[in-house]
């Protein structure tokens, strides 16, 4: 099983001797799945070349803030905003006191500040530098801020000293990034989660459908699994690979979702993430429709009013706490809010589907989350994967608190 698959990596390298080993941890990074971007600072490329890292992670190293070709390609607020998870290994007692004073000078740390990511830290360096009171107040108050510490652990030093301060295997440090992802927020739970488009028949050839990849919603089972829950996910027509302990339905039409739905209930948490068509051909037709040379250039096709799949499950007496999404390209908190009253809904979920860079087919999303109270939280463009995370913690607290 690839733990981290698709997960987005940035490794930062800081100027240790364990550098030597950042190497085999791109290796063991990309073994499980993730696409990893490496930053190095200046004291990271004294101890293993760009290029090494290069070749290793596919891609070129990043390595100045104020490089105008880098920041032409990626600028540090998209890489910023791209990365899953920033993991820095190894991390200096330098590296550590500079973000512990939030320090912004070059690019790796600029990148701390501006990620929502998780961040962790792989320390790494001598004995009594890590037992050293500055460094030991440093790390209290980075891992006070959220950030993560993986190890060190203790052992053999390249100096000669024998101590805590080793950096921790790159097998290991895989495995700790990987685990970042498994939250164990809804452990035991059933989440029912739509996705994609559905496709209304009008004959054997043709359909209506929507804009869907289906991104969004395979990024919520993933996140909804990694957080412990049984994950159904009744899929339409996308073209995307199932996510790991997720259990798939596929179907074409809505009411083929709907039967889908309906048979895979009771379940504790709903997400509708699918674009639902809401109409179809009343009638569909056993042979292909013909061009009709009487009816001239037009076609009248008539449509009929689809269930309301969220509706219609959100209705039932075993309803499962309803979260719906919104995509709209005018008065968008409006009409989201009037969604969640009249669907019946704990939570919706509004995206801005006029802004082209997210929603639909793009890789990245903002979204405001309403509740029934009509507060609104936003969550600002980040990966789809980023994006879904933060949406089951959020669901998942108040999932819990209802
Ligand atoms: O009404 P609208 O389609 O904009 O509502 C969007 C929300 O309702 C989404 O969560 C979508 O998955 C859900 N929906 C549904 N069944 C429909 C139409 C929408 O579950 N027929």
């Amino acid at each position: 099983m690839q733990r981290l698959y698709r997960k987005r990596i940035i490794l930062g390298v800081g100027g240790g001797i364990a550098a030597y080993k950042s190497a085999e941890l791109v290796r063991r990074l990309r073994d499980q799945g993730a696409d990893v971007r490496v930053v190095m600072t200046r004291g990271g490329r004294e101890f293993i070349t760009a290029l090494t890292l290069q070749a290793l992670s596919g891609h070129p190293v990043h390595q100045d803030l104020l490089d105008p070709a880098a920041e032409a390609a990626m600028g540090h607020i998209e890489l910023a905003r791209w990365a899953d998870l920033v993991l820095i290994a190894p991390a200096t007692a330098d590296l550590m006191a500079r973000l512990a004073q939030g320090v912004a000078d070059d690019l790796l740390t600029t990148l701390v500040l501006a990620t929502d990511a998780p961040v962790a830290l792989a320390p790494a360096m001598n004995q009594a530098m890590w037992r050293d009171p500055a460094t030991v107040a440093n790390a209290a108050l980075l891992q006070q801020r959220g950030i993560r510490l993986f190890g060190p652990a203790a052992g053999s030093q390249a100096c000669g000293d024998v101590g805590p301060g080793r950096m921790l295997e790159p097998d290991q440090l895989a495995q700790a990034a990987a685990d970042c992802f498994a939250s164990g927020l809804l452990t035991g739970r059933h989440v029912l989660i739509t996705a994609g488009p559905t496709q209304e028949n009008i004959d054997p050839v043709r359909y209506i459908t929507n804009h869907s990849s289906g991104k969004m919603g395979f990024a919520l089972a993933e996140a909804a699994a990694e957080a412990g829950a049984r994950v159904t996910l009744v899929s339409g027509p996308v073209h995307l690979r199932t996510p790991d302990r997720v259990e798939r339905i596929d179907v074409v039409s809505a009411r083929d979702m709907l039967a889908a739905c309906e048979a895979a209930m009771p379940c504790d948490i709903l997400i509708a993430a699918a674009a639902v068509a809401d109409y179809r051909p009343e009638v569909v037709a056993e042979q292909k429709i013909k061009k009709d040379p009487q009816s001239g250039d037009g076609m009248l096709l008539r449509m009929v009013r689809n269930p309301d799949i969220l509706a219609t499950l959100s209705a039932r007496a075993d309803r499962p706490f309803s979260v719906g999404f919104a995509a709209e390209t005018e008065n968008l908190l409006e009409y989201a809010t009037r969604k969640l009253v009249d669907k019946n809904l704990d939570l919706i979920i509004a995206n801005d589907v006029a802004n082209p860079s997210i929603g639909f087919n793009s890789e990245e999303n903002a979204v405001s989350i309403i509740d029934r109270a009509r507060q609104v939280t936003r969550l600002g463009q980040a990966s789809k994967g980023h994006i879904a995370r933060q949406l089951v913690a959020f669901i998942a607290d108040r999932f819990h608190k209802a």
